[in-house]
């Protein structure tokens, strides 16, 4: 089929390089002309792997091609993705400004094309309840032609995005056109395993079901980050505690992991956008604000225990920070923990000397000079008095702990991921404290 993606960024050119792959003829706008250029050099502007190899194969053979102009995409498209940004305003509720600027811009395409086949709009970016309907009553209202519009909710994670998108568990199809749900079903075919993978609902419940989805996943993540201090207080392991709940299949093992709080571009602004569409329908959601709350406490307390272990004033110290993307596998340092770490540490008049292994670059846009920047995490740590790792990258497990120790002015690591070994940490000569597990 043919596809016009309306916007390059994350979502979009995962999305088009993977309906790509799969055969259909794929055509990405991209607004912003750096962007736009290094796409059609052949290069992928993001870091996630395996997309710059699918871009390759299918960029090489013009499976996909990229352009900045809307009406050249539309012109034959069946399919339009929107997939612009819906970042959150500083009072947390949605911008949409990016979604109705792609929105007019499409029905002006439409406009002139007039076509009597039905082409259906897609909205995969994050939009509060009702969106997708006011779309239709105003491309009804502005254009002639025969189109539809559907929502389809983004589920891929950062890191695995390609792997995702190529083997969703569930296509979520809001709308209330069964031809464009036919549509959807046929240019998804070849990614559908089981029937019931393909789900058809209203637009409102597919819009809310991306909130909705953010928001449990989220939760279970306070949850487990909220239990790490009942199980300090008590002597417990909070991964104990992860596998005797998660073996219970109502509950499930997958987003219990504690750790010093979740980041990203999504969880965050979509946690507080849910509760913004509640105070518009109404009502304070005591939910979202309790997984808010507990998510910005949990970086504090982080903070909080390593002054109360350091055996120094931590003004004056020096913490030497391993990891600064929200997780691992990305250079995104969107709402990471990192930044919150960093800047406690500061405030507290902590020396913070910080590595990472991708998203050094956006780091130093944050901090600037009141950081100092380290091209590995040995270096990092030599002569500090303490490392907090904030990131999960699995190269943190595998480094010389052994020398790294004898560099540092005392061996004292406080795990934000419990992704180290207690006992590999500890023959080597560390003081080792994890989140929620005895030390
Ligand atoms: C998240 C969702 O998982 C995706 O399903 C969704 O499509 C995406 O948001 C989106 O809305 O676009 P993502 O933000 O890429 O994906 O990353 P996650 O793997 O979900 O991790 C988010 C944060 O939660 C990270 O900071 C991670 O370290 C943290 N996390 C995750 C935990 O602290 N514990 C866990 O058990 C899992």
């Amino acid at each position: 089929m043919d596809v016009a993606i309306i916007g390059c960024g994350y979502v979009g050119l995962v999305t088009g390089t993977c309906l790509a792959a799969i055969g259909h003829t794929v055509k990405g706008v991209e607004k912003d002309p750096r962007k736009l250029k290094t796409l059609q050099d052949g290069h992928c502007p993001i870091f996630e792997p395996g997309l710059q190899e699918l871009l390759n194969e299918n960029y090489a053979s013009g499976q996909i091609q990229f352009t900045g102009n809307v009406k050249d995409a539309v012109r034959d498209a069946e399919v339009v993705f929107l997939c612009v940004g819906t970042p959150p305003k500083p009072d947390g509720t949605v911008d949409m400004s990016f979604l109705e600027g792609a929105g007019k811009e499409v029905c002006d395409a439409l406009a002139e094309m007039n076509s009597e086949y039905l082409v259906t709009i897609v909205v995969k970016s994050t939009v509060p309840a009702g969106t997708n309907r006011k779309l239709y009553n105003f491309l009804r209202e502005q254009t002639k032609a025969h189109v539809q519009v559907v929502s389809n909710p983004e589920f891929l994670k950062e890191g695995t995005a390609v792997q995702d998108c190529m083997n969703p568990d569930r296509i979520v199809i809001g709308g209330e056109s069964p031809e464009a749900f036919r549509m959807m079903r046929r240019l998804y075919d070849p990614l559908i395993k089981r029937e019931d993978n393909f789900m058809t609902m209203n637009w409102e419940s597919a819009e809310l079901t991306k909130y909705a989805a953010n928001s449990m996943l989220a939760a279970r993540i306070s949850f487990m980050n909220e239990m790490t201090i009942l199980c300090e207080f008590y002597g417990a392991d909070v991964e104990d505690i992860r596998k005797g709940i998660g073996s219970d299949n109502r509950i499930g093992p997958a987003f219990l992991r504690a750790g010093c709080g979740y980041g990203g571009s999504c969880f965050p602004k979509d946690v507080a956008a849910m509760e913004h569409i509640s105070k518009a329908a109404g009502y304070e959601n005591l939910f979202t604000n309790a997984i808010q709350t507990v998510n910005k406490n949990q970086k504090k307390r982080f903070v909080d225990k390593i002054e109360a272990k350091l055996g120094r004033p931590i003004a004056g110290a020096t913490i030497a920070v391993w990891g600064l993307a929200f997780k691992a596998d990305t250079d995104d340092i969107r709402e990471s923990a990192a930044l919150d770490v960093i800047q406690y540490l500061l405030d507290k008049g902590a020396t913070v000397r910080a590595h990472d292994y991708k998203g050094m670059e956006h780091m130093k846009q944050v901090f600037k000079d009141q950081v100092e920047w380290c091209t590995d995490p040995v270096t990092a740590a030599a002569g500090a008095d303490a490392v907090a790792l904030t990131t999960d990258w699995p190269q943190y497990t595998t480094l010389p702990f052994r020398k790294i120790a004898a560099t540092m002015n005392q061996p004292m690591i406080f795990d934000g991921r419990n992704c180290l070994h207690r006992d590999v940490m500890r023959e080597n000569g560390f003081q080792y404290f994890p989140m929620g597990r005895p030390p």
